[in-house]
């Protein structure tokens, strides 16, 4: 016989880094590459099962819209856990992330546990070397090198390391100092998802 838990999650993070979509990897095992932005928040539940006890998350998906800010409180006021998220192309999301760490671990419950997510690793992996396209390019024909667009080549190779602004060990070193889980993912491939809200379920307190 498994216990299931309750545990309530939120989400915080700058505009567009993809709060909401890696809730919908988690919970849908989907992807929208136009996912319009979110408004005030959205509540999502999904279960996780582990491999002594099932938890129920109680998600709240925060609009990360600076006009928005003021509601936050109200989503991690009793959160027992958060998913900070920042985008790896985008170095002040970073910055942003870091001011939602701080925030939270003055104002909310002070047993949260934390994860900070570096999301979109999909556009910064470089290509199996010898395959012409990546994750990030998922076109029908394989990439041709002389026939490939602009958006095609920006994600493959060289280029796509380019398009990285928050170093890997960077961004961990950072999370280690302040006490956070650490992942890198990728809603669009689904990369590492799963593997925030496992690890997290892992560091609830089992009361
Ligand atoms: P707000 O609700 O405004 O705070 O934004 P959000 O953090 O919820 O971002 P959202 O999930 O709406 O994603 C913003 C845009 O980035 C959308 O066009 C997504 O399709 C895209 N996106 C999200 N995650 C990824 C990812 O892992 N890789 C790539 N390539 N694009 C992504
Ligand atoms: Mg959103």
């Amino acid at each position: 016989q498994t216990r299931s838990v309750q545990v309530k999650l939120v989400l915080l993070g700058e505009a567009a880094v993809g709060k909401s979509s890696i809730v919908l990897r988690f919970v849908s095992k989907e992807f929208q590459p136009n996912k319009e932005p979110t408004i005030g928040a959205a509540f999502l539940t999904q279960k996780c099962l582990l491999e002594d006890r099932v938890l129920r998350y109680e998600i709240w998906d925060t609009a990360g819209q600076e006009r928005f800010h003021s509601l936050a409180p109200m989503y991690y006021r009793n959160a027992q856990a958060a998913v900070v998220v920042y985008d790896v192309t985008k170095a002040a999301s970073l910055e942003k992330a870091k001011t939602w760490v701080k925030e939270l671990q003055r104002q909310a419950n002070p047993n949260i546990v934390i994860a900070l997510a570096g999301n979109k690793i999909d556009l910064v992996q470089s290509s199996p070397s010898g395959s012409g396209s990546s994750s990030a390019a998922e076109s029908e024909d394989e990439a041709d090198d002389a026939t490939a667009t602009p958006g095609e080549a920006a994600t493959s190779g060289a280029e796509a390391e380019n398009l990285r602004q928050v170093p890997r060990e960077e961004a961990q070193a950072y999370a280690q100092e302040a006490g956070l889980l650490f992942f890198e993912t990728s809603a669009k491939t689904g990369e590492g998802v799963t593997e925030v809200f496992t690890e997290i379920a892992k560091n609830i307190p089992i009361e």
